[in-house]
């Protein structure tokens, strides 16, 4: 049947030609979403509030036409059309994110939410149901309330209080989930301590954000090793999922080499480095000790991981997950930057005039940022196997053909990184499956394969032709696997 299908979709003209749909025996593709961006229900049931619901009651002008996710693509109730569409377009897996403060209305695990695990529970099942893998990610991005109350990720006790939280996640779900994802991003969750782009948007420039960070690796440290100590037996593998867009270096000077190489270690490497070689990147460290000292400060700002956390946190990811979207230029200089990484940095990053825009004012399209990302990780961490978590592009409801060649020319460098660089890229799960609450931009900004009705009482979902596209790209590739 497979093959009918392939061969009647040979004459269709979206087609890709077949050499640019052949990934290694095994590959997975799959499509990703987060609970705060698709479920609604936001206090469905027994779910506590979580800092976004919290930040957007309070700051509706936060967000383009004051929109938020109390409602989203109302997943908490319509997940089964979710999965029909995941399955429809034929992907393996499925990404998605568990609501902390939905099973966890305090965050603390003396009160369960049961109606919120069972939610959880019904979704594994059906992914199961129509085989496909769930890939779970436990934090993306919205704490419970009463966390935050007391001082959210800048509070050393969150370590242990994520812990709990997953401890439960893995005892209640593990035995069906096998890939887990800690933490969406930490560069964005400490982004929204240093700065006032996300909730909890504290605005510590250069303070918040480290601390925040040095605590999300902590967390992370500790509930990998507790996944090690008390359910090694369920076989599953964990990752972050890290993000960063590389700089290509303006010219091939020393300077301009070494800023391009800071770009890499100021975010990838703030968070990849101390799990897979122990502590932060020896530069970071170097930069950030030397401003504050030159700022008047008898402590870095970056903090200090003891020789016990170096080794709690050392080596505590499975594989890579890694979201990609777009890079830069860099060079020596950060002039007019504004995030604390980019002052501590020094490096000016810039895009490329000759970059295609897109919806979102931080994303240009340049597809061969993907395979720099992808060689300066094997080159920094050796042969680690790599998913691509996120990848996608966002319109305005306008420009699904410009989707078609955003995931085309960003899959073809996946294969040249390959089969050209002998990376070990193993899946790839793009964003997003479906249109969804993008953060500020609200419901203007899309990048799902399947359109939302976001107006219908029942969030009619429509797949695009972009769908299509990739059902036939899957298709293709399915005939080696
Ligand atoms: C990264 C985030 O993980 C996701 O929540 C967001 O919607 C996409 N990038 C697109 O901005």
């Amino acid at each position: 049947i497979v093959v009918l299908a392939v061969t009647a979709g040979l004459c269709d003209d979206r087609l890709p030609p077949a050499s640019h749909t052949m990934f290694p025996k095994g590959f997975k593709f799959g499509a990703s979403t987060a609970a705060y961006q698709v479920e609604g229900g936001w206090n469905a049931d027994g779910k506590g509030p979580s800092i976004w619901d919290d930040y957007l009651h309070k700051h509706p002008d936060f967000i383009k036409n004051r929109n938020n996710g109390d409602v989203a693509d109302d997943s908490y109730h319509l997940y089964k059309d979710d999965v029909k569409a995941i399955k429809e377009i034929g992907f393996q897996t499925y990404r998605f994110s568990i609501s902390w403060p939905r099973v966890l209305p305090t965050g603390r695990t003396n009160q369960v939410n049961q109606p919120g695990i069972d939610y959880y529970m019904n979704v594994i099942d059906e992914l199961l149901a129509n085989g496909i893998e769930p890939v779970v990610a436990l934090y993306h991005w919205d704490l419970p309330v009463p966390l935050q109350d007391i001082g959210g990720w800048l509070n050393p006790d969150i370590a242990d209080l994520f812990t709990e939280y997953a401890d439960l996640m893995f005892k209640t779900y593990g035995d069906k989930v096998k890939w887990w994802i800690t933490i969406n991003e930490a560069q964005s969750v400490a982004g929204g301590y240093g700065g006032g782009n996300a909730a909890p948007a504290l605005n510590l420039h250069g303070t918040g954000d480290y601390l925040a960070g040095h605590n999300l690796l902590r967390a992370h440290g500790k509930a990998y090793r507790m996944y090690q100590q008390k359910y090694s037996h369920q076989g599953g593998k964990i990752s972050m999922a890290f993000c960063g867009a590389p700089c290509f270096p303006t010219t091939q000077s020393p300077e301009d080499i070494a800023a391009a190489d800071r770009c890499f270690q100021f975010s990838f490497g703030w968070f990849a480095h101390p799990v897979l070689r122990g502590d932060y990147p020896p530069i970071m460290r170097e930069y950030i000790d030397r401003n504050s000292k030159a700022e008047g400060r008898n402590v870095s700002r970056l903090p200090y991981f003891t020789d016990e956390e170096i080794r709690e946190i050392n080596g505590t990811v499975d594989w890579f997950g890694l979201n990609y979207y777009t890079a830069y230029w860099g060079k020596e200089g950060a002039v007019g930057a504004n995030p604390s990484t980019d002052r501590d940095s020094n490096v000016n990053k810039y895009f490329d005039p000759n970059w295609p825009s897109t919806a979102s004012s931080w994303l240009k399209v340049i597809p061969q940022g993907l395979r720099l990302a992808l060689q300066k990780l094997r080159q920094e961490y050796g042969n680690i196997p790599i998913i691509v978590t996120e990848n996608g592009y966002p319109d305005n409801g306008d420009k699904d053909e410009k989707r078609i060649g955003y995931f085309e020319t960003h899959l073809a460098e996946i294969r040249a990184a390959i089969y050209e660089d002998g990376i070990n890229v193993t899946g790839y799960c793009l964003w997003s499956i479906i249109d969804n609450f993008e953060w500020r931009d609200g419901y203007t900004v899309k990048f799902g394969l399947v359109e939302v009705d976001f107006d219908s009482p029942n969030k009619t979902r429509t797949l695009k032709k972009s769908a299509y596209w990739f059902q036939n790209y899957m298709a293709m590739h399915k005939l080696i696997q």
